[in-house]
């Protein structure tokens, strides 16, 4: 918990609006391993951060809900008719509010807090479950972890990203000192318990900002419904690319495209790494731990051609490096963080010449968040 950031906000909150009623803190979220397998019935190891934003809410007692960001103080003044969206964060609040259908009393909320947006950490799902959740308590709409989980991921849909579940999932159960392996055939997960004194992670900020809709994640994930469809044409025992597996894979590869075929060898090896990572967590096997990162990185690069120039440059620092394990690209890609299985913290001489070599390759240096497992969705007030 931020106390600073949670007090700037209640504080914003009681100089424009008065008292707030409620208070609720939505983290973001990180992934150790298992990535583009959630929206293809795969496995996912991901954990909340105590990064995240806070939002405070009360009533508005007039025609107009007020809605103020503070982070890069925006204020939206709005009948919630959906008409005006002077703000890009509007829209996410917006999808929210008609995916509950809400018709409650006008209200006023502030939001804000320490969770970079646009670094793959899920800075807009955190918005839309926390906003979710602070309507809920506020207006008593008695949502539960399974409707804010299912409304969460509609109104993100809406954005025409066809994203998986895992963001929001994570956001909503994050447990302290924990990471979630979520079996995305069924939604069934178990709390991995992850040893801080062994597993401290890193991430490194590309700083450029990936936009998932203008980029090609739809297409990875039509990649992937083509594949299913030529597969189950030959073989209609076969419902989702979970069922491919190590052993029965090459039998499939004669009827996929060579892009198709690079995306499905990617899935069916990192469902098993999923698995192998849980094992190297629970025996503390850091290098092990490290080198499924690696493995990872270079599959998401060269099999689902989901990296970028930024990513392979940080992946690559982080392989001379004797106090990292291993890092991999974290989330959809295109940008974002790298993931890092570090010891201890980076030294300064560390930082500055990663940053030197970084800018003089792209012009501008990257970020260093520290990161560990904690809770999820939470009323703090
Ligand atoms: C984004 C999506 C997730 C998931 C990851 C890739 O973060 O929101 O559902 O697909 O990309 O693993």
């Amino acid at each position: 918990m931020n106390n600073e950031k949670l007090s700037q906000i209640t504080e914003e909150f009681r100089r424009r609006f008065g008292t707030c009623t409620h208070v609720v803190f939505a983290p973001g979220r990180a992934n150790i391993i298992g990535e583009h397998t959630d929206y293809n019935d795969g496995l996912v190891l991901p954990f909340a951060v105590s990064q995240g934003l806070y939002f405070a809410i009360g009533p508005a007692h007039t025609q107009k809900s007020q809605i103020f960001a503070l982070d890069v103080q925006e204020l939206w003044v709005t009948d919630l008719s959906g008409e005006d969206v002077p703000h890009p964060w509007c829209i996410y609040l917006l999808r929210a509010l008609s995916a509950v259908g809400y018709t409650g009393s006008h209200f006023n909320l502030v939001f804000g807090g320490d969770l970079p947006s646009g670094a793959g950490i899920s800075s807009s799902s955190a918005l839309t479950c926390g906003f979710l959740y602070s309507l809920s308590r506020f207006a008593s709409l008695h949502l539960d972890t399974a409707d804010l989980l299912s409304l969460s991921v509609m109104a993100e849909r809406g954005s025409g990203v066809r994203g998986g579940q895992m963001d929001q999932y994570t956001i909503i159960h994050g447990l302290e000192g924990h990471a979630i392996l979520l079996d995305c055939k069924d939604m069934s997960a178990g709390f991995i318990s992850v040893d801080p004194a062994y597993f401290q992670f890193l991430l490194i900020n590309t700083r450029k900002k990936h936009h998932l809709v203008s980029t090609e994640y739809n297409d990875r994930r039509q990649d992937c419904d083509l594949a299913l469809e030529r597969i189950k044409e030959v073989d209609s025992s076969v419902s989702s690319l979970r069922d491919i597996h190590a052993g029965n894979m090459d039998s499939y590869m004669n009827v996929l495209s060579l892009p198709q075929s690079k995306r499905v060898r990617h899935l069916v090896h990192e469902n098993d790494r999923v698995m192998q990572m849980v094992k190297a967590i629970k025996n503390k096997d850091l290098w092990t731990a490290g080198t499924l990162l690696y493995q990872s990185h270079q599959s998401l690069s060269v099999l689902y051609e989901v990296s970028c120039p930024e990513l392979d440059f940080l992946v690559h620092w982080a392989s001379g490096q004797s106090n990292i394990y291993g890092a991999r690209m974290m989330g959809g890609g295109f940008g974002g963080c790298t993931i890092n299985l570090v010891q201890g913290e980076l030294s300064d001489a560390q930082k500055s010449q990663l940053s030197q070599s970084y800018s003089d390759s792209f012009g501008h240096a990257p970020e260093f968040i520290y990161i560990k497992p904690d809770h999820g969705l939470r009323a703090v007030l």
